[in-house]
């Protein structure tokens, strides 16, 4: 399903975008969301429609190129017929597949791996026993910058209590057993017991594995048996995503003030964009980010670091 995006560069984006969403109601299905996110559906696509300091965000999608032409064409012609006071323009981007995007240029990539402190000899080894063992499936690991990131993220909450779910071969969470203030300690969850026999000998290595608690289950269940009060400081999510909902609501709700909960993947690969993608842990996924976005108790935002992750602070 090809998608495309433009950036319309004005003042009153969010004016444009509800006048846009008003008129094209009348003739086809528009959704407001809010002040400065909706959509309009046509025939051929949807284009999605978001009000930002810079101007007006649009992203189209539809089943093949002439119905996103159709789309862009729509869309394009009612703003700038609105515009009577300003001259807007509208880019659109070359299509591009929605479930293929690269959210980095590889080069920038490599650029941030390499101007982030870099990995010790434990990290090392360990992301090497880590391809040697499991093959493919070393590719769930976090890469080291967004290790880097947890190790900083845990560091400034001043975490005493952290809670992962997603250990695989445990290097997150040694980047965050790392960051833990003193005394602190982390708990994280897997269900394999092949991957976490590789992380615990790492953890030994690293001389953090007596402030780690591994449980290994069904994360859901571990959760759950957290005692309710707000205790955790931080907490990283990162395991099977049709669960994402269930997991960011047990660690909401038991997030002290100010704490934090990361979570991975929330670009699925590009696939978040693209509606062709109707696979349960693509709603799952695409409907959480809407929701936390509007979630009340948490201020939320959503990086680019590799493959998007959502930070979301406790108010
Ligand atoms: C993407 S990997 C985690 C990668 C890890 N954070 C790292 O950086 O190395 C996802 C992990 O979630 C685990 N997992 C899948 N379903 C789970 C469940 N229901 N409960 C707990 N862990 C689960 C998998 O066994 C896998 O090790």
């Amino acid at each position: 399903m090809p998608i495309s995006t433009a950036l319309v560069t004005t003042d009153r984006p969010a004016r444009y975008l509800k006048q846009l969403i008003s008129h094209l109601g009348h003739k086809t299905t528009t959704r407001l969301l809010d002040d400065t996110r909706g959509t309009v559906t046509v025939t051929a696509g949807t284009c999605a429609l978001s009000a930002g300091p810079d101007g007006l965000r649009l992203l189209a999608d539809a089943a093949d190129l002439e119905g996103l032409a159709r789309v862009q064409d729509v869309v394009a012609r009612h703003l700038v017929r609105f515009a009577t006071q300003e001259e807007l323009s509208v880019d659109w981007t070359e299509p591009m597949a929605g479930g293929d995007l690269d959210i980095l240029d590889p080069v920038v990539d490599d650029y941030l791996l390499s101007h982030c402190t870099p990995a010790d000899e434990v990290l090392r080894q360990l992301a090497a026993t880590t391809r040697e063992a499991t093959g493919s499936a070393s590719g769930m690991q976090v890469s080291h910058d967004e290790g880097v990131l947890l190790t900083m993220l845990t560091r400034l909450v001043g975490a005493t209590f952290a809670v992962e779910v997603g250990t695989f071969t445990g290097y997150s969470s040694l980047c965050v057993a790392r960051g833990l203030a003193e005394g602190g300690r982390l708990l994280t969850c897997d269900v394999s017991e092949e991957w976490t026999a590789i992380a615990r000998t790492a953890w030994e290595q690293a001389g953090v594995a007596d402030r780690i608690d591994l449980k290994v289950g069904a994360a859901v269940e571990t959760l759950r048996a957290l005692p309710e009060e707000p205790l955790i400081d931080i907490a990283f999510i990162d395991a099977d995503k049709d669960s994402y909902p269930v997991y960011y609501e047990e660690i909401v709700r038991r997030l002290r003030p100010g704490g934090l909960v990361v979570l991975d993947n929330v670009f699925l690969g590009g696939r978040v964009f693209d509606p062709a993608y109707q696979e349960a842990h693509h709603l799952a996924i695409r409907e959480l980010n809407d929701f936390i976005a509007g979630d009340e108790r948490v201020e939320s935002v959503m990086l680019p670091v590799r493959d998007g992750v959502t930070l979301a602070r406790r108010r």
